[in-house]
């Protein structure tokens, strides 16, 4: 069955026959908003919450090359909304999961156990996962490809080399047609690398250097999380959750923040401004720390990108408070819950003036310094929606899947630079397109240079409806089969994603057969011996 073709003048018809529009199996305007069945006096008004950051992750073993951490996936109930019971999947029982600290050149081993329930308690589905650490090159067998699953009783070590510049890095889940799901339920934390020159910066570290991840969602009567894709096109919450907690409120001392800014909404973009006007310092991008630091009014921040903003409260009175909002972006608008985020109140002077500068200088991504005359080919993305589901060039996963896995999208040697052209041909919705493996950098938007904030290393570039985005990338270091997908996680599940090989092909580096789970009792884990 094909989909049909809509105009926006047919569908406004269709909107106001109003019921007709129910019978629809998909229209292509933007998803409606999730609205939460939940008392309205259940839901705590914004900035009433104390903010939270997620708790630093320690190593069970450490040696002189490598740290072992573990992780259980497991399901438990927390208390999202004050007083309301939320059942939730978290990495150890959190949302978001624990953050891991990383150093470059050392290696971090990660064992993941899956101890979720035989199936979802409402979807019903089987919560197998697969876990992706989002900006890292690990060896394809460790890099969470979809297929790659751990069945609940399962588990596995995931091996990261820390081999690229400092940079904020979130895990998630990725297992094949529920990552959407997966990643609602709470299955996502940071993970921050370091390296020496960012050490060296004078810039924010410490307790004023916080993460702000954001997510969206809904709640039933119940108090569970509401689930609703719209028919694969999207999950849109009414709740606005910073580090899973509803629109906190941060105190802050007259100084300057460093935010770790990342999307993990299951679909929504973001475009954030503070209260006061003032703007933010952008200093990193999804690939580190920017060459300069670049100030932004408004930052758009589409699923799964990472944006590190300095924000300067030197200037405010003591008792201030400055509001971080959404004003929302082409089909996620914000309302009056989703148009507030998170609230900075200031609360005295500061205390320690260490790390309190922007140097003009900061990083130099690699992947900045490659030049467009050393692309040999130029490839065509096309993002679309055919037959119901997402596709790329008309592809999907189970495209993929059929093929034996052997299906790619290009075939480039470690070292090649290519273009990839991104079109978005689907009308109502954005894709941030992701690639697994590499940084890139944005060359254009629809033949413009990108903006400000696009200035650094991405791994995740946001494709608006009708968007045309050209990027330039090289590949390596690691070899192997790597997924491109979009980031509107409903959209990947289903099934918006594709792979690309790195260099040959080797049995040593099979995503799925390289490194299976395992069952049974876990082995221990540490330096051997
Ligand atoms: Cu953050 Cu393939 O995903
Ligand atoms: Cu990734
Ligand atoms: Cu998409």
């Amino acid at each position: 069955m094909d989909t049909p073709a809509l105009s926006r003048r047919d569908l406004l018809k269709v909107s106001l026959l109003g019921a007709a529009a129910v019978a629809l199996p998909w229209h292509p305007g933007p998803s409606p908003q999730g609205t939460s069945r939940l008392a309205a006096s259940k839901l705590p008004r914004p900035y009433t919450v104390p903010f939270a950051a997620p708790p630093v992750l320690r190593p069970i073993a450490s040696d002189a090359t490598t740290d072992w951490y573990r992780i259980t996936q497991t399901p438990f109930v927390g208390e999202v909304l004050p007083g309301v019971a939320t059942p939730l999947w978290g990495y150890n029982g959190m949302v978001p999961g624990p953050t891991i600290k990383a150093r470059q050149g050392r290696q971090t081993v990660v064992r993941q156990v899956n101890q979720l329930p035989a199936t979802h308690p409402t979807l019903g589905y089987v919560p197998w996962t697969s876990t992706h650490l989002h900006g890292m090159p690990a060896k394809p067998q460790f890099d969470g490809y979809a297929s790659d699953v751990s069945q609940p009783g399962e588990w596995k070590d995931y091996v990261y080399p820390n081999s690229g510049a400092a940079r904020t890095l979130w895990y998630h889940d990725h297992g094949v047609h529920h990552t959407a799901e997966n990643v609602y339920m709470g299955l996502a934390a940071q993970y921050h690398l370091t390296d020496p020159q960012e050490e060296q910066l004078p810039i924010p570290k410490g307790r004023y250097d916080l993460p702000l991840i954001l997510s969206d969602v809904s709640f039933a009567e119940d108090g569970s999380l509401l689930w609703d894709d719209h028919g694969h096109t999207g999950v849109l919450g009414d709740v606005v959750l910073v580090n899973g907690r509803p629109w906190p409120t941060l105190p802050v001392e007259q100084r300057r923040y460093r935010f770790r800014v990342l999307n993990a909404s299951v679909s929504r973009g973001y475009a954030l401004e503070l209260s006061t006007g003032q703007p933010m310092q952008v200093i990193a991008t999804d690939g580190g720390l920017m060459a300069a630091p670049q100030s932004v009014q408004r930052l758009r921040v589409g699923t799964a990108e990472r944006y590190e903003v300095v924000v300067d409260f030197s200037s405010l009175g003591v008792g201030a408070t400055v509001q971080l909002r959404n004003a929302g972006v082409p089909g996620a608008p914000a309302d009056a819950g989703t148009g507030e985020v998170v609230q900075f109140e200031v609360t005295g002077p500061a205390t320690s003036t260490e790390g309190n500068e922007v140097p003009d200088a900061l990083g130099n991504p690699a992947a900045m310094a490659v030049s467009p005359a050393s692309a040999r080919v130029t490839r065509t993305m096309r993002l679309d929606r055919r037959r119901g589901l997402w596709t790329i060039n008309g592809e999907t996963w189970d495209d993929v899947v059929a093929s034996g896995f052997t299906r790619v999208f290009a075939d480039p040697a470690v070292g090649d630079v290519e273009i990839w052209e991104v079109e978005n041909r689907s009308r109502g919705w954005s894709h941030p397109l992701h690639t697994h493996l590499v940084d890139f950098q944005v060359l254009s938007r629809n033949g413009a240079p990108p903006p400000a904030q696009e200035l650094g290393a991405k791994d995740t570039v946001y494709v608006a409806e009708g968007e045309v985005v050209r990027l330039l990338v090289q590949f390596g270091p690691e070899h192997g089969r790597y997924m491109i997908h979009c980031h509107n996680v409903a959209h990947e599940d289903h099934d918006m994603m594709i792979q690309y090989q790195v260099g040959p092909y080797d049995a040593a580096s099979d995503p799925i057969t390289a490194a299976p789970p395992r069952s049974g009792p876990e082995t221990p884990l540490g330096p051997p011996g």
